[in-house]
Order: C-alpha cells, then structure tokens, then sequence
C-alpha cells in the first residue's frame, strides 16, 4: 500500500475544523468530528450517495467510490460515484465516474445491478482499474459477474471493459485432486444445510457445477500488496464460500491462481488489510440488508491458511456490527485505519448511512473495532 503522505495531525486539525459530515442532515455541532452511521452531506450540502464503497488514495487525494443507490427501488439507475477529499473530511462530488448505458441488452443498462466498486491504480500501465459486482437487467442475482472498467484519471469517466465469471475452467489452487475428480449429481443436493449437502460444499459441489463457465462472483473488494499483485476477493459459490484470486500484472484480468476459503461460512462484504506483515479480513454473514455480526480472519500470507477469530467489533449492538455491514479498511497513515461500513435502509438505499471506525490493536496484537459517536483521528 502506497505510503500517505498526509499526516495524522494534518488530518486531525482537519477534523476539529468544519466538516461536511452532519448527523440526520442538520450541521454537526461539534463541527469536523466523524459521526459515524449519520447522514453525510459533501461540500455542495448534497447527500452522499456512495454505497457499498472504497477509498483510493492518489496524489494527495482520496477518492471514495460507490454505489449510487436511486431513493426508491432497487437497481442502478446511475451507476458509480466519485468523490474527492484532501483531508477525508470535505467531500467534493466528482460526478458519475462509471455511468449506466440506456442502451438495451449492454451489460450495464439502467436496471442492471452495481454493486461494490473498488478502484485501484496501476503504476505501470498508468490506469485507474475499477472492479465491481455485475447483475444484468431482470436476471436478479443470478448472473453473479465480476465487471471490468478503467480510466486515464483516477475520478474518471471509466470505460467499461467487461464482465464475467472467474477463471473459468481452472480449479482453486487449494482443491485436492480428489475433490476435483469428483462428480456430483446435482439433483441429489438441491436441499440446502443437510450434512450431506454441507460436505459436498466443503468438497467444491458449487466449484464444479461453475467449473466450466467461472465461479460465481458477487460481494468483492480488491487489495494491492507491498510487492505491487492485486488480489480479487469475492463472495462466491452462492455466497457460501470466499475465493481470493490474483489479478494480473496490469489488474485488468484474473491469473488463473485462486484459493478459495471457509466452504460454506457464508461471507459477505470482505474488506482487507495489511498490518506488521499479518493479512487481517472483516466480512458480515449473508443477511440480506440486515445487519449480522462481523467476522474476522487473518493469516500470514495471502494464500492462506487463514484463521477466524471473534468479532472485533465493541459496544453497544457490536453482535449486529452496530447496524452495518463492511465495506472496506483504509489504510490512513503508519498503523492507523479506517473500518468503513454501511447502514442499509432497504426503503430508500439511497439514504443508507456510513459508519466510519478507527481500528486499533490491542495488547495481542488483535485489530478491535469500538463504537464512538463521534471521533477524530486521535484515537
Ligand atoms: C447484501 C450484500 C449487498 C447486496 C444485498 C442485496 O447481503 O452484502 O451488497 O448485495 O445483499 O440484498
């Protein structure tokens, strides 16, 4: 991860400055303190509507990309969008950076489904890459698609490149030659949660039924290492089980080299990071909009074997991620991150709030995650 170049202080004195977060749209009376899970307006006074998202630091800046959810309904009417930020404090809106086409039967029409994007940058070719989760037009949630865009500029406009399943015909690295030499009737495991059914899952039921055309890819995030590889992690499998999938030199493609991890735990939302060397995972279980209690994970190398430990959250509702569900973890200076997470209002998605935690560590080591009010970096 790139180091930042701006300064713990600088971005305290920022937040006891003003800011443009306010708590239920009114201004926040302490001015420039973080007030997690209200209403966040940008510097315009205009609500922002970046769900499902991820910050990418370049050059100074933040950029925070998500998802524009519409007031009413369900399906992208937009698409994603951009806003940038000197201090992750004033919010400038940058407009659409990944707009939805109108026309019928592309990929990305208005009433398709975009979902978690993540953008990160490409020293070598110079490009923006944003990676998101794709459903077509009136297919639900069926399609389960991985999509493809890239910009010359880190707000864009982004070109959309494409969208697909993962690595198809190629098995995970972590499947035994057994596992992948066995053939499952598929009509024999159509009842979910039976022990049977559990054990063909853990055994790669879902990685073989999708062998041929890819694995399914829905919840996802990106993480860039210290050595510069990009890693694609997703909920895959019917949401049953993570694969983490490493992307190629320039991040517009996978390698073909994947793992997949906690058969049947049922992840959603993985957000990662990277910390004195150890690989840290928060992800939520498969409610829906619901909120459900954070898990966390961790291992020493990317490709596993990873480790599941309790929650980390604390505090009040801490069993129910206190109402949200993880997006992302923003790195912001040496050792200090953000645990970036929504509040889902399924009634009007455009209105889900943002909870924004610092993350600390505590005597072991551990990353834990206590509710605040409000805060500023000084934690
Ligand atoms: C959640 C998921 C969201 C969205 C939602 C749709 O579980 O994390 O990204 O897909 O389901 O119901």
């Amino acid at each position: 991860m790139k180091k930042y170049l701006l300064s713990v202080w600088m971005l305290l004195a920022c937040l006891l400055g003003s800011c443009a977060h306010t708590k239920n749209g009114k201004a926040d009376a302490a001015g420039g303190t973080i007030v997690p899970a209200g209403v966040w307006n940008d510097v315009d006074g205009t609500y922002i509507n970046a769900h499902g998202g991820g910050v990418l630091y370049y050059e100074g800046k933040y950029y925070w990309f998500g998802e524009h959810r519409p007031d009413e309904g369900f399906s992208t009417k937009v698409g994603v969008n951009c806003y940038s930020s000197d201090d992750l404090c004033h919010w400038k809106y940058e407009g659409v950076a990944l707009a939805v086409s109108d026309k019928a039967g592309d990929d990305i029409e208005v009433g398709c489904i975009m979902e978690r994007p993540k953008v990160i940058y490409n020293a070598r070719t110079k490009k923006f890459v944003m990676w998101f989760h794709l459903e077509l037009k009136g297919k639900g949630y069926e399609a389960a698609r991985a999509a493809l865009a890239v910009s010359d500029t880190p707000a864009g406009p982004y070109r959309y490149v494409g969208s697909g399943r993962v690595n198809p015909g190629i098995y995970p690295e972590n499947m035994t030659d057994e596992e992948r030499a066995t053939e499952w009737n598929m009509d024999e495991y159509k009842e979910w949660w039976t022990p049977r059914w559990r054990e063909a899952v853990n055994k790669g039921l879902f990685v073989k039924r999708d062998l041929a055309g890819g694995q399914m890819s829905r919840d996802m995030t990106l993480f860039v290492d210290d050595d510069g590889k990009a890693y694609h992690i997703y909920s895959s499998e019917e949401n049953l089980t993570l694969q983490i999938a490493e992307l190629t030199d320039d991040y517009q493609g996978h390698t073909g080299r994947y793992i997949r991890i906690f058969p049947g735990g049922h992840n959603e939302a993985p957000a990662i990071f990277k910390h004195d060397g150890l690989y840290w995972m928060i992800t939520s279980g498969c409610t829906g909009w619901d909120p459900n209690e954070a898990r966390m994970f961790s291992a020493t190398s990317i490709w596993g074997p990873w480790t599941q430990h309790p929650s980390p959250m604390v505090g009040p509702d801490a069993e129910k991620t206190f109402g949200g569900q993880s997006t992302f973890v923003l790195p912001v200076g040496e050792g200090q991150y953000i645990f970036m997470a929504d509040v889902w209002k399924p009634k009007s998605l455009m209105y889900s709030a943002y909870i924004w935690l610092p993350i600390r560590f505590n005597e072991a080591g551990m990353p834990v995650i206590e509710w605040k009010n409000r805060w500023n970096l000084q934690f």
